[in-house]
């Protein structure tokens, strides 16, 4: 990779933005990240999550100067302005991946304005950052969640969006929206990636197969909403990345381009699957509260994931058996309580 160019991750320190740091810095990219360490969930571990980047590169070898994070906020248009005159002045072509985000659609529903303060208005300052930086390819974190209650399956970037059933979702609609008219008015080129449910090593704690597999492993009670037939096409955190990679050689390729792009596994596991699948890999029975439906779930995701394959090449491997193996094996294998 020439060394004028640099990569702009915004949520480095997250789940998803730390393997995307990891995998940009092995594949020979300078990266620069900012995170607020959103209290979302204990900031300890995004801390541990980038100590695990800079542990990867001094192993591998990789020079330290090629990463560096910044601690702030997307909300903080004057720190974005100074780090992008910095990487300016410094002569840089500056690709933006922007990852960051008020993630879980149960907690946006108790606070709908900080979604929309963060998912929509930072995104915008990210974008505008492109506009007034001369930064022209762009990819952004959408969701699956944009489908809502969407009833065809598999889902197709081609159906219709437009009703959303929690403000996150919302959010992640918007961003579509925001992305669209940056592309038009100043010529981004613009890919969006709707995320189907990701898991592995470093997942968010919040979510169902992190939570379920130290509950399983603690003998604590599951609190099940539903009646287990609900489905999701999770997606192995490898598979996410390498759709990220090769996006981004798309559009670093490719020019006038304004894309929507589901990355899914496309196989679906029902809820009751997925606990069986942990409870062989962690090696003992859940115990396993029934509760209603929460508000904001959606029944089912499953991506159609043709459209990826052929623009993109997108090709994910990992089966949820092999993937939850891996996700329990890494589990066990640290020494804090995740
Ligand atoms: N994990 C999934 O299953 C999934 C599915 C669909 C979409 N997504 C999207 O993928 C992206 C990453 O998700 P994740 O699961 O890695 O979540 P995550 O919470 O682990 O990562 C998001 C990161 O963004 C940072 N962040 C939050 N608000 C910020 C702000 N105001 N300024 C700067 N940084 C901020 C957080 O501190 C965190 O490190 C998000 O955009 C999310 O909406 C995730």
């Amino acid at each position: 990779m020439g060394s004028n160019q640099v990569c702009f991750v915004t949520g480095g320190a997250g789940f998803i933005g730390s393997h995307l740091c990891e995998a940009l810095l092995r594949g020979g990219r300078e990266v620069v990240t900012l995170d607020n360490f959103d209290p979302f969930y204990d900031p300890a571990i995004k801390h541990r999550n980038l100590q695990a980047i800079e542990a990867a590169m001094q192993n591998e070898g990789i020079e330290p100067s090629r990463f560096r994070w910044v601690e702030g906020d997307i909300r903080d248009r004057e720190l974005l302005e100074s780090i992008f005159t910095g990487l300016k002045e410094a002569g840089k072509q500056i690709t933006i991946i922007h990852i960051a985000a008020k993630a879980g659609v149960r907690p946006s529903i108790d606070n709908a304005p900080l979604y929309t303060e963060v998912n929509i208005v930072g995104t915008q300052n990210i974008f505008e950052m492109a506009k007034s930086f001369d930064v022209k390819k762009v990819i952004y974190a959408s969701s699956s969640s944009v489908y809502g209650e969407n009833k065809k399956v598999p889902f197709s970037e081609e159906d219709l969006v437009d009703y959303p059933i929690s403000p996150y979702a919302m959010t992640k609609k918007a961003n579509e929206l925001l992305a669209h008219t940056y592309h038009h008015l100043y010529g981004i080129d613009m890919v969006g990636l709707r995320f189907f449910t990701v898991y592995g090593p470093r997942q968010r704690p919040d979510l169902a197969i992190s939570k379920f597999t130290r509950m399983v492993d603690h003998g604590e009670t599951i609190p099940f909403y539903g009646d287990g037939s609900t489905r999701r096409d999770y997606t192995y955190i490898d598979d996410i990345i390498e759709g990220v990679l090769a996006a981004l050689r798309y559009i670093e390729k490719e020019s006038s381009v304004y894309e929507i792009l589901n990355l899914g596994e496309s196989q679906t596991t029902t809820l009751q699957e997925l606990v069986a699948h942990i409870e062989s890999a962690v090696g003992k029975k859940a115990i396993i509260d029934m509760l209603p439906m929460q508000p904001g779930d959606v029944p089912q995701t499953y991506a159609d994931i043709s459209k990826a394959r052929r623009l993109i090449g997108y090709d994910p491997k990992t089966l949820i058996e092999a993937g939850i193996a891996k996700y329990v094996e890494w589990y066990r294998a640290q020494e804090y309580g995740y």
